[in-house]
């Protein structure tokens, strides 16, 4: 039989979406599962993008450019000059969601046997993302006493070798929900001059912030042009997951332009989600307002829940919607697993996502599970209630 690559072989699993056809056997049993374990929000997307679908005249469903169209780039730098960062269009490619983004400046900057260094735990798929890049991820400790923030620049230091080529950070953080401060952003600024590294940020989650914080782009930093890639996507912002529509923004002018060839070789963004992404640029303040105020509820709902649980250590998110939460088991994806095969409260379960995929240290955040709280507040205190009855159950 033909065989297999190596790496194909060594592509991890979602370990978000492993426990799957368990939750699949559930619901063919008739018990109701709580998605505590994606982050697909329940938000509606915004009016003006739908519409601007709704009402395309297009005859003739094109490719578009492979940047993205002048009209689209130019509207985005507008937007991210209302939020401080100052690029133009051609600092911009245009790509199918953040993971193309992650993909094409992976391939941009790194080599095979290449070294990445992310401050873990970190998005799951920058682990897929590296292996299909054939670079290595080297992990940086992030704790949850710490609430998970920027680890001693002097860890970084430590693990910097000839082979390291940048330092990634998901900023908030999925899945930690920890913003990074002006002065944390500064101390990888540092670092990243000194050692002649690229600093890429992942800022999908860019617009959820709480407890009146903001976001500080790295682009933001001023004598890091060089350096600095950010990620960005519409999935999150809009509530447009299935858009498909993200983009890399650099001043790098060598960087966008190998970016470019990749973009090239796929030929086009897809045209329908660029109709849509461009429309929800127009998308009023005030639908952002509701959104986050309806997230701060969620995230204080969800917290005062969970602290009312005993035995379970929680890290306070400041921004994007998901948390760590440390649980009294030993193995949280075979207490997941159970969660969707064994147990139910009244026909009803949820679905966690185990957090040791969000590490690549082997051994970590076993007994750790990522919530994400896309639910309504109902349903969070519903899933809290059933997270607690099967714990106690789980651990008689
Ligand atoms: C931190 C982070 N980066 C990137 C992505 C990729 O998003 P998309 O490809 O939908 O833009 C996600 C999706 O959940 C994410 O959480």
């Amino acid at each position: 039989m033909p065989s297999i690559s190596s790496k194909g072989k060594q592509m991890p699993e979602s370990p978000i979406r492993k426990l799957v056809p368990y939750a699949e056997g559930a619901k063919k049993r008739g018990v109701k599962v709580f998605h505590l374990n994606i982050g697909q929000p329940d938000i509606k997307t915004p009016q003006v993008a739908l519409d601007a679908v709704k009402n395309s005249a297009i005859e003739v469903v094109a490719y578009a450019r492979s940047e993205g169209s002048e009209e689209y780039r130019t509207k985005l730098a507008a937007y991210y000059a209302n939020n401080d960062i100052q690029v133009n269009a051609n600092d911009i490619i245009v790509t199918t969601g953040g993971s193309e983004a992650l993909l094409f400046t992976f391939g941009s900057i790194m080599d095979t046997g290449d070294e990445v260094i992310i401050p873990e735990p970190f998005y799951a798929n920058y682990n897929g993302f590296s292996t299909a890049s054939g670079i290595t991820v080297v992990p940086v400790i992030s704790k949850i006493e710490d609430n998970f923030a920027l680890p001693p620049i002097e860890e970084f230091e430590k693990l910097i070798t000839p082979k390291t080529k940048a330092i990634l950070i998901c900023n908030p953080g999925n899945p930690t929900g920890y913003l990074y401060s002006k002065e944390e952003i500064q101390k990888l600024a540092t670092i990243v001059k000194k050692h002649d590294l690229f600093l890429i940020a992942d800022e999908v989650y860019r617009e959820f912030t709480y407890d009146g914080l903001e976001h500080y782009s790295v682009m933001q930093e001023d004598g890091l042009e060089q350096h600095t890639i950010m990620i960005d996507s519409v999935s999150k912002r809009y509530s447009m997951c299935g858009a498909r529509i993200g983009c890399i923004v650099s001043k790098n002018k060598e960087v966008i332009a190998t970016a470019l060839k990749f973009a090239q070789a796929r030929l086009s963004p897809p045209t329908y989600a660029l109709i849509a992404s461009e429309a929800a640029l127009d998308t009023p303040q005030r639908y952002f307002d509701d959104v986050i105020n309806e997230y701060v509820d969620r995230r204080n709902t969800l917290i005062a829940e969970l602290q009312k649980v005993e035995g379970l250590k929680v890290a306070t998110p400041k921004g994007a919607f998901y948390c760590i939460v440390e649980l009294p088991v030993k193995n949280a994806d075979n207490f997941a697993q159970w969660l969707l095969e064994d147990f139910h409260l009244n026909n009803e379960t949820i679905m966690v996502a185990p957090a040791a995929g969000f590490y690549s240290t082997e051994g970590l955040g076993l007994n750790q599970v990522r919530i994400a709280y896309v639910l309504n507040k109902e349903d969070l205190i519903r899933s809290v209630q059933i997270l607690k009855e099967a714990l106690e159950t789980y651990n008689q």
